[in-house]
């Protein structure tokens, strides 16, 4: 299964995707964690996009899509997977389409997870007391919000327009989404 996972900053992309990993044996790609490992290890990428993350913009559609076409030949993608944070822009859709296209992979399904935006503050302002994010400051989750309002929601419409698109309420536990998203797969 190849599948694009959407939803705003919090909606649980990230713990649904490795949950979904772990039962469905998908590889889960995260161009945000991809990111964070580029700024962890001190790379020259890392050094170009660490000051753009912390303050919640978005890093160059040329960097991200050079380092998701690094990733995509791994091996493990061979058996399906998901991806997590990517595409955010339309620009990044049609990169995408052209770049699964040419390795004949096309994505299946893309699953918005919905959830209100006073569900989204409170689950990362709960995460920034307790990880070290850089871009969990109020200032920056401000900013990430009005990013994806302004690029990031047109991704659905995107998706909607060529009928791949699915909703699911992202909110609940943890294992009620995953619930709900293990339905919606196996029934498609
Ligand atoms: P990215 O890492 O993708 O961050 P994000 O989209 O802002 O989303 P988050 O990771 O904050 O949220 P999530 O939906 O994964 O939710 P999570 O599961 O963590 O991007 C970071 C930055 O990298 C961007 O701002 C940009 O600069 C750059 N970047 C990345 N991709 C890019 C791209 N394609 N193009 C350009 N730039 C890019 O959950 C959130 C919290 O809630 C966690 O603490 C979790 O434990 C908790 N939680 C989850 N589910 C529940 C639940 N059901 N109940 C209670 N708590 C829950
Ligand atoms: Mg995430």
């Amino acid at each position: 299964m190849r599948i694009v996972l959407l939803g705003a900053p919090g909606s649980g992309k990230g713990t649904q995707a490795a949950i979904l990993k772990q039962k469905l044996g998908l590889a889960h790609i995260s161009t945000g964690d991809l990111l964070r490992a580029q700024v962890a290890a001190g790379t020259e990428l890392g050094i170009k996009a660490k000051a753009v993350m912390e303050r919640g913009e978005l890093v160059s559609d040329e960097i991200v899509l050079g380092m998701l076409e690094e990733r995509m030949r791994e091996a493990d993608v061979a058996k399906g997977f998901i991806l997590d944070g990517y595409p955010r822009n339309v620009a990044q859709c049609e990169a995408l389409d052209q770049l699964l296209q040419r390795i004949g992979m096309p994505v299946q399904m893309a699953i918005q997870l919905d959830v209100d935006e006073a569900v989204l503050l409170d689950r990362l302002a709960a995460r920034a007391s307790k990880e070290n994010r850089a871009d969990d400051s109020p200032d920056s989750v401000r900013f990430r919000l009005g990013v994806y309002q302004a690029q990031t929601a047109p991704v659905v419409d995107f998706y909607a327009g060529k009928q791949l698109l699915q909703r699911v309420a992202g909110t609940g536990s943890v294992e009620q989404i995953n619930q709900r998203l293990l339905d919606l797969l196996q029934s498609s």
